[in-house]
């Protein structure tokens, strides 16, 4: 037993230094997929996909932290996952409510702050202030941020910048030549931060579903067929070690 757990420590950590010995991607986004049919296929309710779904956040996001990732962004929910049926979005917007108590305490623990990408105001009330107290509670916290992009869409987090932007114009308070790329990133809710290097898209889809869109314009994607509930720090990993394998050229040679 003592050996077995003494190899299990020596191959994490030769995982994590041998990974630590290239350069970290800044910023990962996670698009999670595959909960509703990791249920499906165990004969169990869409639900019991999201709780364990919920469950693997806590692995994958101590993982990040300790590789000395800055930006950790998981797209939780969509403004198009509305269209689920009414029991099944109100199940998944249920879950920050438990995660609050069972995953906040680990994230002070570890130093990691919280930041909402999407508009909360429109969620159920309970939520909202289970999110707000994530935010709250590790506000002083100086080490990975942690985004949850919840009610989140792209086109919406564009159209919001847009409108902001065009109002200050047509107040005159901006010049139609002050709107540059660097404006533009200041309207977003990703303001300040650097653009994700990976994106991750588990459930063997190869889409972004409407997912950061202008900050993914030079992001290295990496997809897995994996479901999200099956997504260990060993996938992880290897996504990242891919990650170090790639050659970015940002469209020059
Ligand atoms: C992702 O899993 C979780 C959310 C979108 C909240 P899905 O629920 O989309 O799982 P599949 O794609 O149906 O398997
Ligand atoms: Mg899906």
């Amino acid at each position: 037993m003592w050996t077995l757990m003494k190899q299990y420590w020596q191959n994490r950590s030769y995982n994590i230094a041998r990974l630590k010995a290239r350069p970290i991607p800044l910023h990962i986004a996670v698009i999670l997929d595959g909960n509703g049919r990791w249920a499906l296929r165990r004969g169990l309710p869409r639900f019991a996909g999201h709780m364990a779904g919920a469950k693997r956040v806590r692995e994958i996001t101590m993982a990040a932290a300790e590789l000395g990732v800055q930006v950790l962004t998981y797209f939780v929910f969509s403004t198009e996952n509305w269209r689920r049926p009414h029991q099944e979005v109100r199940s998944i917007l249920r879950l920050p409510l438990e995660m609050v108590i069972t995953e906040l305490p680990l994230l002070l623990k570890n130093n990691v702050k919280v930041n909402i990408i999407g508009n909360i105001n429109n969620l159920p009330v309970e939520t909202k202030e289970a999110l707000t107290k994530f935010v709250e509670k590790t506000s002083g916290n100086t080490g990975m941020q942690l985004n949850l992009a919840v009610n989140y869409g792209a086109r919406g987090e564009l159209t919001q910048a847009l409108s902001k932007i065009a109002e200050q114009v047509e107040r005159g308070l901006l010049r139609v030549a002050e709107v540059t790329e660097e404006l533009i990133k200041k309207y977003l809710w990703t303001a300040g931060m650097p653009d994700p290097d990976l994106v991750i898209r588990t459930g063997g889809d190869f889409r972004l579903s409407n997912f950061l869109l202008w900050q993914l314009a030079y992001s290295e994607l990496w997809f897995t067929k994996c479901l999200w509930p099956d997504f260990s720090k060993q996938h992880f990993f290897n996504a990242v070690s891919d990650f170090q394998g790639r050659s970015r050229r940002y469209g020059g040679v």
